[in-house]
This record gives C-alpha cells, sequence and structure tokens, in this order.
C-alpha cells in the first residue's frame, strides 16, 4: 500500500489530539511531522501537548516541530474558555519525554515539501494557518508541489464560533488564512457548517471508553471535559468533534459531500474579522478556489474513529 505522506499543522487541543490519534493509528497515513502552532493555547503547550499525544500513541518517533508563536498580524487570541488551562484538560497526562525537534516548523515545512517530488504532501492544518502561510511566504516555490491542503477552518451557515462572524481558527489569523486561500492549492475546507454535525452523543463517547484502552479513556475523558461549553452553548446532545474530520476525510472521502466555491477571507472589518466568505450559491463570478464540506455521514465517521482509536 503506497501511504499518503502529510504533515499535521496544530494547536492542541483536545479535538487536535483525537485528529493525531486518528492518523497515528491508520496505516493508510504516514506522518512525516506534526508541526505545533500557537492556538488554542500558546505555543509552549500546543508543541508539548502535540508530544503528549504521540507518546500516548506510543509513537515516539515522530517528528514534533515548534512553530510560529503569534498571528502575522495581530495579537494571539486563545480558547482556553473551551480547552482549559493547559489546552488538554481533563486527564491527568504524564509529562513527555520525547525530546522537540530543533527545527522550526516553518523550515521544517519548506525543507520536506521541497525535498519530496510534486504532489506527494499533503497538508492538513488543525488549527490558524500562521505556520503554512509563513512557509508560502518564505519559499513561495514550494506551493505548487503541495498536492492538497486539508483544513478545520471557516463556516458559512454556521456563521461565526469566536465572534459572531468567524470561526476560530481563522479568525485568530485572517492573513494567514487568506494567504493561504489565495494560493491557488487544491483546498479542502471542514467549517463549522460539517463539524456541528459531527457530536459527541453518549453513546459515542461511551464507544471510547468501553474499547477498554488508554487512548480510548482519553478519548472520552477530553471530550467529556469540552462537551461541557459546547453542549451549554448551542443546546446540542454532544460537542463537535472539529479537526478529526480531516483526518477521516482523507481515509474515507465518501462520508463527506460538499462544493467546489469561492471562499475569501474577511481581514478588514474588525465587525467581521476572520469571516469565510463563501459563494455556496454561485452568485458571483468568482473563481472557485476551495471544496467547502457541508455535509458529513456521522455514524460513519464515528464508527471509522472508534475502530481506529481501538487499534492503539
Ligand atoms: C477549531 O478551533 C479550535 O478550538 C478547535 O481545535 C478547532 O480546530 C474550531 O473552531
Ligand atoms: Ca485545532
Amino acid at each position: 500500500m503506497s501511504r499518503r505522506k502529510i504533515i499535521i499543522d496544530t494547536d492542541p487541543g483536545q479535538d487536535d489530539a483525537v485528529a493525531i490519534l486518528l492518523a497515528l493509528a491508520s496505516p493508510e497515513l504516514d506522518v512525516l511531522g506534526v508541526t505545533a502552532v500557537a492556538g488554542n493555547v500558546p505555543l509552549p503547550l500546543t508543541e508539548r501537548n502535540a508530544r503528549i499525544v504521540c507518546e500516548l500513541a506510543e509513537r515516539p518517533d515522530v517528528k514534533v516541530f515548534a512553530g510560529c508563536d503569534a498571528p502575522l498580524e495581530r495579537a494571539l487570541v486563545t480558547a482556553e474558555h473551551v480547552h482549559g488551562k493547559t489546552g488538554l484538560d481533563g486527564p491527568q497526562l504524564p509529562d513527555p519525554v520525547m525530546p522537540l525537534e530543533a527545527q522550526h516548523a516553518v523550515d521544517f515545512i519548506i525543507e520536506t515539501v521541497r525535498a519530496e517530488p510534486n504532489d506527494a504532501v499533503t497538508l492538513c492544518p488543525l488549527g490558524p494557518l500562521t505556520n503554512i502561510a509563513t512557509a508560502f511566504q518564505r519559499a513561495p516555490d514550494i506551493i505548487e508541489k503541495v498536492a492538497e491542503i486539508v483544513l478545520m477552518g471557516g463556516a458559512y451557515f454556521q456563521v461565526g464560533n469566536i465572534t459572531p462572524a468567524a470561526e476560530f481558527n481563522i479568525y485568530v489569523d485572517p492573513k494567514a488564512a487568506d494567504i493561504v486561500f489565495k494560493s491557488g492549492i487544491d483546498i479542502v475546507v471542514m467549517g463549522l457548517d460539517v463539524t456541528h454535525k459531527a457530536l459527541t452523543t453518549r453513546p459515542r463517547v461511551e464507544a471510547f471508553r468501553n474499547l477498554g484502552t488508554e487512548p480510548g479513556r482519553m478519548v472520552a475523558e477530553w471530550t467529556d471535559f469540552f462537551e461541557r461549553f459546547d453542549k451549554e452553548k448551542y443546546g446540542s446532545a454532544g460537542a463537535p468533534l472539529h479537526d478529526p474530520c480531516v483526518i477521516a476525510y482523507l481515509l474515507k472521502p465518501e462520508l463527506f459531500t460538499g462544493r467546489h466555491i469561492n471562499v475569501e477571507i474577511e481581514t478588514q472589518s474588525e465587525l467581521t474579522m476572520g469571516m469565510t466568505v463563501a459563494d455556496w450559491w454561485g452568485v458571483t463570478d468568482r473563481a472557485p478556489n476551495a471544496m467547502f464540506i457541508g455535509d458529513i455521514d456521522a455514524d460513519g465517521f464515528f464508527a471509522l474513529l472508534t475502530e481506529r482509536i481501538a487499534r492503539l
């Protein structure tokens, strides 16, 4: 089997953690590296959390890099109110022992994409797009070499979660998102429209716990923790499990449907900063630049996730 080469760019975050576990549990994927960015919590915590998750998957061989500690043009906004002080609040977790790579995440991304053949590397951003945009700014030659970007970010019908108009990952670094959406690379967008359909209902969480393994228990306990916030906010049966949708799409794209449309990022207005202006109805003649996902087979998604977490 030829394994798909990916770089996971991430700001763990409990849902990022589940996405990393899903990738490491999946033989179809070759995780070339995990690059941390500031987002849900500051960089020293996101890189630390990424290493904790690799160790939980018993994969201390995975290379973890620290990247940008602040957005391109704005001050960092974090989300401890959702993810807790550490970003991975919930279960007790041991300190990571595996080392952080010395190289900067942006240099790793540039070097890796350059070294691989064209269309060999898929980028999987699960947080603000600062590392990815910085790599494109510093090394524009890599843009045409990237196979695809499958990212979690944005929203159209669900509009926003951190402001009334914007989703967190895009809001934190709208300038970076603008650079990425204008790059010309094929982009698949997992926004709130789809992730709000991937809800951690009780039976789904219990299925993780009932695996009887350490990773299964961690996924259940992380979910228990961040659920409290979203259930109260949305009055829903569970919380959206955002970031694993990106990895699930790589494994089973047939679980998802969407439209190939134009998506632009608002970078000027303070009121709607970071809004993903998605031409879902095709009312402009702006050229399509993204596959904007709108729907998911949620049962199929959780079945895949549970089956894969069981392998760890
Ligand atoms: C996104 O923001 C973060 O809080 C989550 O990890 C996810 O990537 C959802 O808006
Ligand atoms: Ca994230």
